[in-house]
């Protein structure tokens, strides 16, 4: 690759195609619903009881109930419900990140695992700017939905390839369980003993001591 080709100046329409493109690819999924839902039977196929897939498409299954919680949340339940989606998306997305990418890397998807790693910290990035902005607000919705469709592709990815190439290539199969289910526990059960329940925390948007309706 020349010196013109690295540092060539992008026109702006080009700019302006590139911008909108990442964030409609963020909203909405490139493959449809009904491709996710065959990923994801295949997937189950897969799996054995009990082993690291039937975990992780377990939880899977909870992200995609804990976002449609927060769709269709109303404005004062929504905090209770972005906090439950936070608990199993950060809990499932650390275990992977210390277990399964790594196995990922060792079994030859190294480049999908360094891909796999930077989808999900910008989901964390994410989670981040949406504990920060009003639930009253559209644009809580609109953060919302900007996440879920990043992170249904993200799952779709995992299930649809990523993680039958785990199954299939890595030999310790009953390691990537025990150490999959151990970090997941240590954040989510984690979150539990939290003194006053990880569901009870104060946001940037509220009053300490602020009361929430239940879910
Ligand atoms: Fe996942």
């Amino acid at each position: 690759m020349g010196f013109t080709r690295l540092f060539s100046v992008q026109q702006p329409k080009e700019l302006n195609m590139s911008i909108v493109g990442k964030v409609l690819g963020a909203i909405t999924p490139p493959e449809s619903e009904k491709r996710r839902a065959e990923a994801t039977l295949k997937a189950r196929q897969a799996a054995t009881p009990g082993d690291w897939l039937s975990m992780a498409l377990d939880h899977h299954g909870q992200i995609r109930s804990a976002f449609e919680a927060c769709r269709t949340a109303k404005p004062q339940a929504r905090p209770q419900a972005m906090m439950a989606l936070a608990v199993v998306l950060n809990g499932h997305a650390l275990a992977e990140e210390v277990v399964l990418y790594p196995a990922l890397a060792k079994a030859g998807e190294k480049a999908h695992a360094a891909l796999a790693y930077t989808e999900q910290t910008t989901a964390k990035m994410q989670m981040a700017e949406l504990e920060r902005i009003d639930p009253s607000d559209q644009a809580w919705l609109d953060k919302v939905e900007h996440i879920r469709g990043a992170v249904l592709h993200h799952m779709f990815e995992e299930e649809g390839s990523w993680f039958l190439a785990l199954k299939a290539d890595y030999d310790d199969q009953a390691f990537l369980t025990r150490r999959f289910a151990e970090e997941y526990a240590r954040y989510v059960d984690g979150a539990e003993r939290l003194p006053t329940g990880a569901l009870h925390e104060i946001r940037s948007f509220e009053e300490p001591g602020a009361e929430r309706p239940p879910l």
